[in-house]
């Protein structure tokens, strides 16, 4: 399978603080990645360093093929990589679809073609009910929903969700679950950020962890969450004893 995305000992210092240090993963078109570890552990840096957001002190980025490291986001996201912010930041005065047609016109100038595809966008994360909605206005799954339909509308072939599911209820966990599912079936390669360990599981075939900066484990879900560092780390002992009760 072909690859969609290659790091190569990519680093990332702010002054004295490694925030990502040597991070080498690569991810095949199609698949679902999850980036996890704890507060600080530099994964939100990592998508800014990959989105062209911030520049690596060192290192490489390939995706689909070509050297990203260097470019602007605006190229970059033009080159097929969309992300969505931890902390959502649309225009608030504007309406939903004005929202996700700034994503549309990366591709298409001309308004009703826009218009068209962030309709198409915006009913696919289910807010067309909210289509005229000002965006501050919006309940958290309805903004996260936002967050994702104006990157969908740049149609992405590779789609970075930093923490899309936080501060949600476990209804609308599940719901969001089954949307980066929909995605996924969609063929879009996923790189996704996130805390509760649920929605990794249902989601994420390949798990890459982070502490500090470095990358301390990276396999499956049934793998990681038995891992001695990832349990110390992050997950803590209770985490392992609920996952594998039941399994022998
Ligand atoms: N622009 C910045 N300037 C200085 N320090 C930063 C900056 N961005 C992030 N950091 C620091 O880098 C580390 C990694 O942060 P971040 O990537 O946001 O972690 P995570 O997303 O895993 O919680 C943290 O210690 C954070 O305080
Ligand atoms: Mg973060």
């Amino acid at each position: 399978m072909a690859e969609a995305l290659v790091v190569r000992n990519l680093s990332k210092r702010f002054g004295g603080l490694r925030a990502v240090q040597n991070l080498s993963f690569s991810i095949n078109e199609g698949e679902t990645v999850a980036l996890i570890g704890p507060n600080g552990a530099g994964k939100t840096t990592s998508f800014h360093l990959i989105t062209g957001f911030h520049r690596p002190d060192e290192g490489s980025v390939t995706a689909f093929g070509r050297e990203i490291v260097g470019l602007r986001p605006h190229d970059i996201c033009a080159h097929g990589l969309a992300r969505t912010f931890q902390v959502a930041r649309p225009f608030g005065g504007m309406t939903v679809l004005a929202n996700v047609m700034t994503g549309a016109f990366l591709r298409d100038k001309r308004p009703e073609v826009a218009c068209a595809k962030a309709y198409e966008a915006i009913e696919f994360v289910g807010l067309s009910a909210k289509a005229h909605t000002p965006a501050r206005d919006l309940t958290t799954i309805d903004q996260r929903r936002l967050e994702m339909a104006r990157a969908l509308a740049t149609e992405p072939r590779l789609l970075l969700l930093d923490e899309v599911m936080a501060g949600l209820n476990p209804s609308e966990i599940d719901q969001a679950v089954a949307l980066v599912g929909k995605l996924s079936k969609r063929g879009l390669t996923i790189i996704i950020v996130e805390h509760v360990m649920r929605a990794i599981m249902a989601v994420a075939r390949h798990i890459v962890v982070l502490d500090h900066g470095q990358k301390i484990a990276e396999g499956g879900p049934k793998e990681i969450v038995k891992n001695q560092e990832v349990v110390r780390a992050y997950l803590g002992s209770g985490y392992v004893h609920v996952a594998t009760a039941g399994e022998t």
